[in-house]
């Protein structure tokens, strides 16, 4: 217990076993400098849990750099990894160091790893096996000392199988592998994730909300989140801006639409709240 006070893990909102088991995880991954491999849906906390893990090492003072290796094309992410010498290729005026040579001593957090092409995975292979590179253009070896965590949405064993994605990386990567379930499978955590967002955003928004009505927790409860905790976050936001300033229960028709959707009409609305959601759909 006088380890896990030190975690600073309060940003993690769960319930019960959940919260327990990921919890323990973090706290025995943390100290060590092990590959991690992050899986699960968008939207699921692959990033907090990575940041959760480098915020509790040893690695806590120095930089986290994140690299979303989806959002760039092959070659600029090549020299974000890396970096360049002057002049190896136009436009390369000055020396640049990479990603890898900025999280030296912390951690790199490589997202969407499943996106890699083929040629840098072979290149980050040998960074992970040796600890060193070449910055682009250049002829000197460069050693790090880099803890690396990646993440992926995508099924890496059916990208090795139809050859997108090379074998030995992916059992080099998963040394440690964490699975964050999707929203959906563990409904018993969105009251608590919905109580958390709301009060995060009255605060932002100066808004006097107290609590969620039975009757949208009810909405909250049954739909299916297919973008997870991320999808819940936005709707509770929403759902708060979109509030009567002076309202003090949240109730279900703040929600955006593709909850409601999927609501009973068990009580007709009254003429106020038809005309709040007509208005609620128009920017939904
Ligand atoms: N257990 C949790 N408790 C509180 N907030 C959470 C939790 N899990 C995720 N979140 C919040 O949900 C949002 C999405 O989480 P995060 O960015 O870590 O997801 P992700 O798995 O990296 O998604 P993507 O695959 O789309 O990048 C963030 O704002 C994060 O703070
Ligand atoms: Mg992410």
């Amino acid at each position: 217990m006088r380890r896990r006070r030190g975690l600073r893990l309060n940003s993690i909102i769960g319930d019960g076993s959940w919260k327990e088991e990921i919890i323990q995880v973090i706290s025995r991954v943390a100290p060590s400098r092990a590959t991690v491999l992050l899986c699960g849906e968008s939207g699921t906390g692959k990033e907090l849990v990575a940041r959760a893990i480098h915020a509790n090492s040893p690695r806590r003072g120095q930089a986290f750099v994140g690299v979303a290796c989806a959002a760039l094309p092959r070659d600029l992410l090549e020299s974000e990894l890396f970096g360049y010498e002057k002049g190896a290729f136009t436009g390369a005026v000055g020396q640049k160091p990479g990603r890898f040579e900025l999280a030296d001593r912390g951690t790199i957090f490589l997202d969407e790893i499943g996106d890699l092409s083929l040629d840098l995975q072979v290149k980050l292979l040998r960074v992970l096996q040796e600890r060193e590179f070449e910055r682009i253009g250049g002829t000197r070896s460069i050693k790090v000392d880099v803890r690396v965590l990646a993440a992926t949405n995508r099924n890496l064993d059916v990208a090795v199988a139809q050859g997108r994605f090379r074998e030995d990386l992916y059992y080099r990567l998963r040394v440690i592998e964490i699975h964050l379930p999707p929203l959906r499978e563990r409904r018993e955590d969105i009251s608590l994730l919905a109580e958390h967002f709301l009060n995060k955003f009255k605060r932002e928004n100066g808004k006097h909300l107290r609590h969620i009505s039975t009757a949208a927790m009810r909405t909250l409860s049954s739909y299916s989140w297919p973008g997870n905790i991320r999808e819940l976050e936005n709707a509770i936001e929403h759902a708060v801006v979109m509030a009567d300033p002076e309202a003090t229960v949240l109730e279900p028709e703040f929600l955006p639409l593709p909850m409601n959707k999927g609501r009973k009409r068990s009580a007709s609305p009254s003429q106020k709240q038809r005309k709040r959601r007509a208005g609620v759909s128009e920017k939904a």
